[in-house]
């Protein structure tokens, strides 16, 4: 998959994706990533990519003509018609399905914004999506469009290591929405805290449904609204309740639940299980 960032610092972008898994998947070719520089592409001798707004206002605007031409550039380099996305706190939430539908494009563009915005006219002629970190303003679309490139590349095969890992990611299709379990390594047991005795047990089937009954258990506590918004069925909510009251004191602290409690365990209890 090849990325384009349309940036006035690439610096900023090179900075995030040279290491780890997503430094590894370039090396190895899995993911291209190449960064514009609307500066290049200014007319004047000062190399002015900005200009104040019209009517007024805080910040310096993004100029239409020098974004013009990154954007024809990052076209013209692109195998197919790209998918072209403008990172803006007025875009729709990033979210794994969102990063998922990302991941089915040969070609994205990322367009970062910096100062007051952009010239809404390109916004008008080339964007094809608005994508938002948050609720919340940073200086600029380059650690949105960083973090767009991290969690679409390991959607892609072979960027992982593991052939299973982004299977078992928290929101993964396997959890279908719910947080992942806690993990612990060796030692077993550190300041007085012992790893759940099932995860050495190598009974991988029972491993698997201790998992599964946790990251219900860690939603529930965490993420209400994720946990709330699915359906258990009588039999399974029946098991989780179990699972839960055979849960002893030193287990629940380790698993990070002590704040969790039977009160909140009746708010999965939904009308249709009749029990
Ligand atoms: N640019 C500035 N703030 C942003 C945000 N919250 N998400 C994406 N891009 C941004």
């Amino acid at each position: 998959m090849k990325f384009q960032v349309i940036t006035l610092f690439p610096q900023m972008i090179e900075a995030t994706i040279s290491e780890g898994v997503i430094g590894q998947a370039r090396n190895k070719s899995l993911v291209q990533i190449d960064c514009i520089n609307p500066r290049e592409f200014a007319i004047d001798n000062h190399k002015t990519v900005d200009d104040r707004p019209f009517g007024g206002g805080d910040g310096m605007v993004m100029m239409a003509e020098p974004l013009q031409k990154a954007l024809r550039e990052a076209i013209e380099q692109s195998s197919k018609d790209p998918w072209i996305v403008y990172l803006t706190p007025q875009g729709a939430p990033l979210d794994q399905k969102k990063v998922k539908e990302l991941a089915q494009n040969e070609n994205l563009v990322l367009v970062c914004g910096r100062y007051g915005g952009i010239d809404q006219r390109v916004l008008n002629q080339f964007i094809d999506e608005e994508i938002s970190l948050g609720d919340y303003v940073l200086s600029g679309g380059e650690l949105a469009a960083s973090v767009v490139i991290d969690s679409v590349s390991r959607q892609l095969p072979g960027v992982l290591g593991h052939q299973d890992s982004a299977n078992s990611d928290s929101f993964s299709e396997k959890l279908q929405g719910l947080l992942e379990a806690p993990s612990f390594t060796r030692p077993r047991e550190w300041m007085g805290e012992a790893a759940p005795e099932v995860l050495l047990s190598g009974n991988h089937s029972k491993i698997e449904k201790w998992k599964s009954q946790v990251s219900w258990l860690v939603t529930l506590l965490k993420r209400p609204d994720l946990a709330l918004d699915k359906k258990l069925s009588r039999k399974e909510y029946l098991e989780l309740q179990k699972f839960w009251q055979g849960l002893g004191p030193s287990e629940k602290e380790v698993l990070g639940l002590l704040a969790l409690t039977d009160a909140d365990l009746e708010l999965l209890k939904n009308d249709d299980l009749s029990l």
